[in-house]
This record gives structure tokens, sequence and C-alpha cells, in this order.
């Protein structure tokens, strides 16, 4: 008898419309995806992401992040939120909160973030804007391992499109976003499934053959 093994139980962490977050909830509505979502938390009440996880039937939770007395308060309620739930691995998915390195430490190699640029290039905020600014031909997303430093960890993933003499930063943040919906999903399953080693800031894939899990994404756009 074969048994199917137990997905991990994983929160999404939001701030905004939440469309990585979408791209996630689809992934995982396969069972045989290694990740089941089993809480969506938001730090800004009324987040449009939370209607939508309601919608799928997912649990949701807001946890304001105004008026809790600091970060570190803030951040307690939020791992005992977590930890309420039983949270094995936790993606940020658009969270536009900095976590400091206490609750950074709690999750080590199990906390993942997406941001959109190619790191460890424009990290920080108006990454298509610097991007066309600075004349780069390649942009994309990556999904990285958090570590107590901003926009920086492990790489598990990347994304890249090439940029055009016409984009504007709409356009290009278009074809990016398009990106981060493809590199999470699989990112999130290959971390869930277990099947990586990191050394310093590498990842490497432990089960190399399998082909549903590549590290760097081109899409024909
Ligand atoms: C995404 O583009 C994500 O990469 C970015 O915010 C957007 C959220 O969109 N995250 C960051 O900039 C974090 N530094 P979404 O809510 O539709 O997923």
């Amino acid at each position: 008898m074969s048994s199917t093994p137990a997905r991990r139980r994983t929160a999404i962490l939001v701030s905004g419309r939440g469309s990585n977050m979408t791209a996630l909830l689809d992934a995982a509505s396969d069972p045989d995806y290694p990740a089941e979502i089993a809480l969506v938390l938001s730090n800004r009440p009324g987040a449009p992401a939370l209607d939508k996880a309601e919608a799928a039937g997912i649990a949701t939770a807001t946890i304001d992040h105004r008026g809790k007395g600091g970060r570190q308060a803030f951040e307690e309620l939020l791992q005992g939120e977590l930890e309420a739930h039983g949270i094995e691995l936790v993606c940020l998915a658009g969270f536009m909160r900095l976590l400091t390195p206490w609750f950074v430490e709690q999750w080590t190699d199990r906390l993942i973030n997406i941001h959109p640029a190619l790191l460890p290039s424009f990290k920080g905020l108006d990454t298509h804007a610097r991007a066309l600014a600075e004349g780069c031909k390649i942009h994309g997303a990556t999904v990285h391992f958090v570590r107590a430093e901003m926009d920086a960890g492990p790489i598990i993933a990347q994304g890249a499109v090439a940029v055009a003499d016409d984009d504007t930063e709409a356009s290009l943040a278009a074809r990016v976003l398009a990106v981060e919906h493809e590199i999470y999903p699989r990112a999130l399953a290959l971390v869930a499934s277990g099947a990586f080693s990191i050394e310093g800031m590498r990842v490497a894939r432990t089960d190399r053959g399998n082909a549903e899990i590549p590290a760097l994404i081109v899409p024909s756009v």
C-alpha cells in the first residue's frame, strides 16, 4: 500500500492585491502539490488578497501592524498565529513589512520571498523603473530564502524577461508579474518537497531528475 507524503502546512503573508498568493493557491489546489495553504495572513485590514483567500475557502487572519507597540510586538503576534495554525513554511507574497532578525531566525530556510527583480540587482522598491533607467536588456523576478538583510538570501528560482525598446514601467511590470506567477509555485514546490540543499548562498536541487522544477525560467514572450 503506498502512502502519500504529508503536504507541508504553508502560510502566505500578504499586504495587497495577492496575485502571487492566487498563483500559489491555484498550484496548491492540486492534491499532489507538496504544500497546502493553511493560512493567509495580512498586516493590512481589508487587503484584497484576504477576500480572494476567503473565496477560495482558506483560513485568513489580519494583524494590523499599526498600534501594536513596535515591530517585535507585531512579530510576536504573527509568530503566535503561525504556531496556532501549525505552520511549517511561510511565503511572503507582496508582504510590505520589513521583518526583524528575530523573526527571520525563527524561520531559517523555511521563509521565502518573491522580489520583482533579478537579485542581487535592484533590491528595494521601484525595481522596474530602475531597471529601465539603467538600460537593462534583461529583467525579471527572484524567489529566495529570507535572511536578515533585506532582499537577500539563497536564490531558489529566477525568471527572466527581455526588456523591449518601447517598454514602460507598466508594461515591464506586467510581464515580470506573469513570470512571478510561474516561478513562485515552482519554487514553493521545491522547498516543500525538501529535495534541495543550501550551501552559503547556493541552493542545489538534490532530486536533479525533477524537470518540473527548473531553477531558471525564460518564457518566450
Ligand atoms: C509583486 O510584484 C511582488 O514581487 C512585490 O510586490 C508585488 C505584490 O503583488 N514584492 C515586493 O516588492 C517585495 N519587496 P501581488 O500582491 O499581486 O502578489
